[in-house]
């Protein structure tokens, strides 16, 4: 912190500021978090509720640099919590449909090799409003903003960082409900389930562009796990439903065994595949 706080103090006053607001970003915010370059590095978007942060739990158990995003760091008491405790735990403010955001933390940590950027952001849009009869086009370019487009950029703006890691994944989070082969369809959630179809899609083709550096990028969907997306959207399945921490451990376990042999088809938590 000495060499830091010299450095500051040869630079002009706007500068300093500027500068030590970058430093900020840099390390997580001010809680003293840092990246150890021994331990490989996973990044995770909507990492403050849900399967997001059962993944964080994960992670920073196993002892990986954790760059935990939220929309919202302020209100996320679990993950603020979790960081006191883990020194290798940085909050990063993202809204992951604010592209300028992303920018700005992908060059904050331009030098970061990031083994594993993990897309787990996602949202539903609300039941009526993607029903027959009341379908609402704000929410269906709110959902693929956020499901689709989002990972996309997510993995333009982070390439450069994955491609110097050890690992090189990029994951982004599926669902069943984008299956289009199943021979029934359920009712209800269109627009998410299109989201999800398309995410399929979009992820084929970064991986195909990626691939000559290295990249495996891949889909893996948690199956009915026990969340606000689930309890809020699709209660009857709750029951039947996995704890966000066996599905993320699920998850983490085939990240893990990834490999250049991935062809592409959405993983389960279990390792099966799930139909296109
Ligand atoms: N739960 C399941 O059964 C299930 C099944 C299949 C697939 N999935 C997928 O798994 C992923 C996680 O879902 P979940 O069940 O954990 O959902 P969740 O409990 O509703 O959590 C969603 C997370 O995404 C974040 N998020 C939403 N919009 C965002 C935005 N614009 N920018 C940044 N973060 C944003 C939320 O942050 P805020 O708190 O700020 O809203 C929250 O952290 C999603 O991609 C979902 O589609 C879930």
């Amino acid at each position: 912190m000495n060499r830091i706080v010299c450095i500051l103090r040869r630079l002009p006053v706007t500068q300093s500021l500027a500068a030590f607001a970058l430093l900020i970003v840099a390390t997580g915010g001010a809680h003293g978090a840092s990246i150890d370059a021994d331990r490989p590095t996973v990044l995770i978007t909507g990492s403050n509720r849900g399967i997001g942060l059962a993944f964080v739990q994960h992670y920073v158990a196993e002892g990986w640099n954790v760059l935990a995003t939220a929309r919202t760091p302020s209100r996320a008491d679990e993950l603020n919590a979790l960081a006191e405790e883990y020194e290798h735990l940085l909050i990063e403010q993202l809204d992951v449909t604010d592209n300028e955001r992303i920018g700005e933390l992908a060059a904050a940590y331009a030098g970061t090799p990031i083994d594993v950027l993990i897309n787990n952001a996602g949202i539903y849009g609300g039941a009526e409003e993607q029903t027959l009869g009341s379908l609402d086009s704000r929410t269906f370019h709110d959902v693929m903003a956020v499901n689709v487009l989002a990972p996309m950029k997510m993995a333009e703006a982070f390439a450069d960082q994955v491609a110097a890691s050890g690992q090189k994944k990029i994951v982004s989070i599926t669902s069943g409900a984008g299956s289009v082969s199943r021979e029934t369809v359920s009712t209800g959630g269109a627009y998410y389930g299109i989201s999800k179809t398309a995410l399929n899609m979009a992820m084929r083709k970064v991986g195909a562009e990626l691939a000559d550096r290295g990249i495996v990028v891949a889909l893996v969907a948690p199956g009915p796990t026990v969340t606000d997306m689930l309890e809020t959207n699709r209660p009857s399945l709750v029951p039947r439903a996995n704890t966000s921490e066996d599905t993320a451990a699920g998850m983490a376990a085939v990240i893990e065994g990834l490999d250049e042999s991935y062809d592409g088809r959405p993983l389960s938590f279990d390792g099966s595949t799930v139909a296109w």
